[in-house]
């Protein structure tokens, strides 16, 4: 539960980027790509290098892989890998057009956090659909990742992974309408879920911050949280309040040019998360706020 008294805490990340410089929607996988809608490939890049910035500025590290040309998608890292407790898998795309980005991922997670990266065998969209909270890792299907795909993770992370079905078809990837905001607490879109997804997660987080499907359907879910600065899209106000309710930080962002792929904040992200040991260190922020605190 939130205490007015203490305030969120920080912690630094490490975050891996792609930048969009072959971003464009020339198919359409998910409902939000229209490839007859023109997309500013230089909006794309500014909007994007804001995001990166504003990850620099909150002090988190932020590496970046080589985008490669023909992969319009590849912008989207968080599908490219799922890293927790030091453990790298790499991802199966689900249809063939992003396909060759997974031995882009797979090559830079084995040189740069995991050399024993595991490559699934079945189709698995990594942080897209799988997203590490507490000690265990809420796991979307129904569009994107085969149910049988959350075995393969279980086994290789060693975690408890909470099954859940996705329903709408906006809402192709866990992480288009369920936050993780730090271990304890999500923001979400109910009607996202199947039944038994929303009863789970009821019973699990029963303090979880609910989203407006407006602010759900400017992808405001689909937001990156270091425990207490929450990077999110900037038409999402009522979620912004929410969580500055909760004591949170939003920091909102623009990124409409991203959205037009179906893509927010936490999908250009992927979380390279380190064994528990190597982060003791809390976020040495220089906020007026905090330090006024
Ligand atoms: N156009 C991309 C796709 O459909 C968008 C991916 C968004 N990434 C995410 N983590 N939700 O695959």
């Amino acid at each position: 539960m939130f205490d007015a008294a203490r305030p969120r805490t920080a912690t630094p990340r490490r975050y891996l980027m792609c930048p969009p410089t072959h971003f464009a929607v020339t198919y359409a996988i998910n409902p939000w790509m229209d490839p007859s809608v023109p997309v500013d490939a230089e909006l794309a890049m500014r909007q994007w290098t804001t995001l990166h910035d504003t990850y620099r500025a909150l002090g988190h590290r932020v590496e970046l892989i080589e985008p490669i040309a023909g992969l319009p998608d590849m912008v989207f890292a968080a599908n490219g890998g799922l890293v927790v407790d030091g453990r790298a898998l790499g991802a199966r795309f689900h249809g063939p057009e992003r396909a060759p980005e997974a031995d882009a991922y797979l090559a830079w997670l084995a040189a740069n956090v995991d050399t024993h990266v595991h490559r699934p065998a079945r189709a698995m969209e990594a942080e897209g659909d799988l997203l590490a909270i507490g000690e265990v890792v809420l796991a979307g299907h129904g569009f994107r990742t085969d149910p049988a795909a959350h075995d393969e993770v279980a086994a290789v992370l060693e975690r408890e992974v909470v099954s859940l079905q996705l329903i709408d078809p906006r809402y192709y990837h866990l992480d288009t309408c369920l936050a993780v905001l730090d271990d304890t607490t999500i923001a979400w879109l109910p009607s996202a879920f199947a039944p038994a997804a929303q009863a789970e997660l009821r019973r699990r987080f029963p303090d979880a911050i609910e989203a407006s499907a407006a602010d759900a359907a400017a992808l405001g879910l689909n937001a990156v949280s270091d425990g207490r600065h929450v990077v999110l899209a900037a038409e999402a106000t009522d979620l912004a309040e929410a969580l500055s309710a909760r004591g949170f930080t939003p920091i909102p962002v623009e990124l409409s040019e991203l959205r037009k792929a179906g893509g927010g904040p936490k999908c250009c992200t992927m979380e390279l998360r380190a064994a528990a040991t190597d982060t003791i260190d809390t976020l040495d922020t220089s906020d007026s706020e905090e330090q006024a605190a």
